[in-house]
């Protein structure tokens, strides 16, 4: 069984695609994403998703999703923001190399606020924002082996702090 060199958490907007692909590169290898991956499956977007089953309906379909990638592959993989919030795959974290991105709130609205894509954030972004946080914060401290900040940081500078805190 294969299991991913770096796992990428962190709230929507913080860069995991951007700065997953890079590692990726960095380290020679191959980078995927739950939420491609659920996409791929689904034929719709997320936002569809969200929009005609619910986000319940979304969370069963990011369980599996993250369970087959952590079973599956073998390079860097990032996971939707919300995905921490289940049980099943916080556990399935345990002793992986999870590094968690965070950045403050401005940088989030600045980086994906007025993203109508991220339906969690479509209205009042800044309140949203907050209320996640504080409702996941924990998650993300408890799965993570490394927490790097990105504010005011470039992807690649980003990329660089992640390798050096592996
Ligand atoms: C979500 C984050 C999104 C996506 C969905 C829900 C969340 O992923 O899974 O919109 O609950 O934080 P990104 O973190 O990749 O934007």
């Amino acid at each position: 069984m294969s299991a991913p060199v770096v796992v990428l958490v962190g709230p929507m907007g913080v860069g995991k695609t951007t700065v997953g692909e890079l590692l990726a590169e960095r380290l020679g290898t191959r980078f995927r994403d739950s939420d491609a991956d659920i996409v791929a499956a689904q034929g719709r977007t997320i936002a569809d998703i969200f929009v005609d089953e619910g986000e319940d309906r979304f969370r069963e379909l990011e369980r599996e999703a993250v369970r087959t990638a952590l079973a599956g592959h073998d390079g860097v993989l990032a996971l939707g923001g919300g995905a921490v919030l289940d049980a099943t795959t916080r556990e399935l974290l345990a002793g992986l190399p999870v590094v968690y991105l965070t950045m403050e709130v401005g940088e989030a609205i600045k980086r994906s606020g007025l993203n109508t894509a991220r339906p969690l954030l479509a209205v009042n972004p800044r309140q949203q924002w907050k209320l996640l946080m504080e409702a996941r914060r924990h998650h993300y401290t408890d799965v993570a082996r490394v927490v790097v900040p990105t504010d005011d940081l470039t992807a690649e500078e980003v990329t660089e702090a992640v390798l050096e805190a592996l």
